[in-house]
């Protein structure tokens, strides 16, 4: 393996520190949630190993509501979605081996193939084709050798959607060839008109990730998961983990398995939210001349582009962002894509402070102008 950083990461607001940020618009995630507003009393909790597949409530938690041809043996609690991408794409590839995978996409999804040294071969979702994914396309892409079609829905950092004929149609050509689909569905609790069905669901070939990180807020207990109905592959993952966890942290675990149970009290109130600063964000978009977009159609981020036509300094645009309207976004070389886009997240901010983020982008953009 042959690590590198991200800029995604190097360049994160936590690791660049928040003092110089008032507008963070550049979050994938909803507002971090305070350990107090829980009000958790977990002072019996023994700190011991865990049960290496993952607390077996919280599985069940998981699953409550779910497709009923998932059982809580199909589910493998990871250190985040992030782990569980690791896991899979190390089980699945060595050097040389062939994956598919969309791009733009959540850096990990690409860099750890690129860590491993498997052979990339780039699905792309363009502006112009409305961010979808193009399954003739993915038919070509996909040869004997391919390993791993790996695909996110909704999309980091479009927040774009397929639909579920669309879903079915992908699947039946990863059968159709010696490939497993990995489909990242971290937001799939923050679509907007319909909700997929758990990927993995529909067939054991597939292998859906998620976690609690994106639509609840709480990045900070590493709570992901991996889902998929084929026993080889579990008894895989669950190998990996072992070699890399051996289990995961029991205070994480028991935290994630009671806010899941008492989900429905807190979920209403972050929907809300979403629903209104989304609005916030398409009205603006409406009204500002400087930018365009694909509308989102699930997340809390969405990929917007400076207008073509536009002769623009990018250099200025987000030092004027950062330095004079504190506003942070995420531009577009943390995807390998022009800065002139750039990943607009509109979850995590308070409505004020995303108000005045879109002002600033605007200022800015007129204070670069060519
Ligand atoms: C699509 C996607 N997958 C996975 C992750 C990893 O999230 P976590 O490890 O916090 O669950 C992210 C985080 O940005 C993401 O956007």
């Amino acid at each position: 393996m042959k690590y590198v950083r991200m800029p995604i990461e190097i360049e994160s607001p936590e690791q660049m520190g928040y003092s110089t940020i008032k507008n963070n618009l550049s979050e994938s995630s909803y507002t971090d949630t305070i350990f107090k507003d829980l009000d958790l009393n977990m002072n019996d909790l023994v700190i011991c190993y865990g049960d290496h597949v993952g607390h077996p409530g919280l599985r069940k938690e998981i699953l409550k509501g779910e497709a009923s041809n998932l059982k809580i043996e199909d589910v493998l609690v990871t250190a985040g979605a992030a782990s569980a991408l690791f896991m899979i794409s190390t089980s699945l590839l060595e050097a040389g081996d062939e994956l598919v995978v969309a791009k733009p996409n959540y850096a990990t999804n690409i860099e750890t193939p690129k860590a491993i040294g498997a052979s990339i071969k780039y699905l792309p979702m363009t502006f112009e084709n409305k961010f979808q994914v193009d399954i003739e396309a993915l038919k070509k892409l996909i040869t004997p050798k391919t390993k791993l079609v790996s695909l996110t829905c909704p999309h980091n950092p479009t927040g774009t959607m397929i639909s579920e004929s669309d879903l079915k149609e992908i699947i039946k050509v990863v059968e159709a060839s010696n490939a497993y689909l990995l489909f990242d569905e971290t937001y799939r609790d923050m679509s907007f008109k319909f909700k997929l069905p758990i990927a993995a669901s529909l067939s054991d070939r597939v292998i859906s990730v998620s976690s609690l990180s994106k639509t609840y807020g709480l990045p900070g207990i590493r709570i992901g998961w991996l889902i998929t109905k084929n026993p080889k592959l579990q008894e895989l993952f669950l190998a990996a983990k072992e070699q890399i966890f051996i289990c995961g942290s029991v205070v994480d675990e028991e935290i994630a398995y009671r806010y899941l149970a008492k989900r429905n009290d807190y979920f209403p109130a972050i929907k809300k939210d979403m629903q209104e600063k989304f609005e916030i964000v398409k009205a603006w978009m409406e009204t500002q001349s400087y930018f365009e977009w694909i509308e989102p159609s699930g997340g809390v981020v969405c990929f917007p582009r400076i207008k073509p036509e536009l002769k623009v300094d990018i250099i200025k645009f987000y030092d004027v962002l950062l330095s004079e309207f504190k506003t942070y976004v995420g531009p577009g070389h943390w995807f390998e894509e022009s800065d002139r886009s750039f990943r607009l997240g509109f979850g995590w901010p308070s409505q004020s402070e995303l108000r005045d983020g879109l002002k600033g982008l605007e200022s800015a953009l007129k204070a670069s102008l060519l």
